[in-house]
């Protein structure tokens, strides 16, 4: 299957990249210290799809996600929304700074697809 390689790099903090793989929008995001801490200090025991932060990212600086609203497959946008997060406006779902569904319609988490770094190269492999 093809893969799809990112040159991480190329991404600043505090910035997202959107990528096609297998015909879908996956979203990646450097994210900066201020958003790690946000995203770990959440009670997420509480939330409708209970994920840890921990359990969603492979590196904390690193969110990798499927840029695919859970309710109906909107392409949420990035940096909006009530939780610093995405904000899908096709019936206005919120996540969070960890993709996290947090309020609207949407029943789930953003996806994370399955993906590795290569870190002698510096790449995301997805
Ligand atoms: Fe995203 Fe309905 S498709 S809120």
């Amino acid at each position: 299957l093809a893969k799809v390689e990112i040159e991480l790099a190329t991404i600043p903090e505090g910035k997202n990249v959107i990528v096609k793989w297998r015909g879908k929008p996956v979203f990646v995001r450097h994210r900066t210290q201020a958003e790690i801490d946000e995203a770990r200090e959440t009670n997420w025991q509480s939330l409708r799809d209970p994920e840890s932060d921990e359990q969603r990212v492979k590196k904390p600086e690193w969110l990798v996600m499927l840029g695919v609203c859970t309710h109906l497959g909107c392409v949420p946008i990035g940096e909006s929304g009530d939780f610093g997060g995405w904000f899908c406006p096709c019936h206005g779902s919120h996540y969070d700074i960890s993709g996290r569904a947090r309020k609207g319609p949407a029943p789930l988490n953003l996806e994370i697809p399955t993906y590795e770094f290569n870190d002698a190269e510096g790449k995301l492999v997805i």
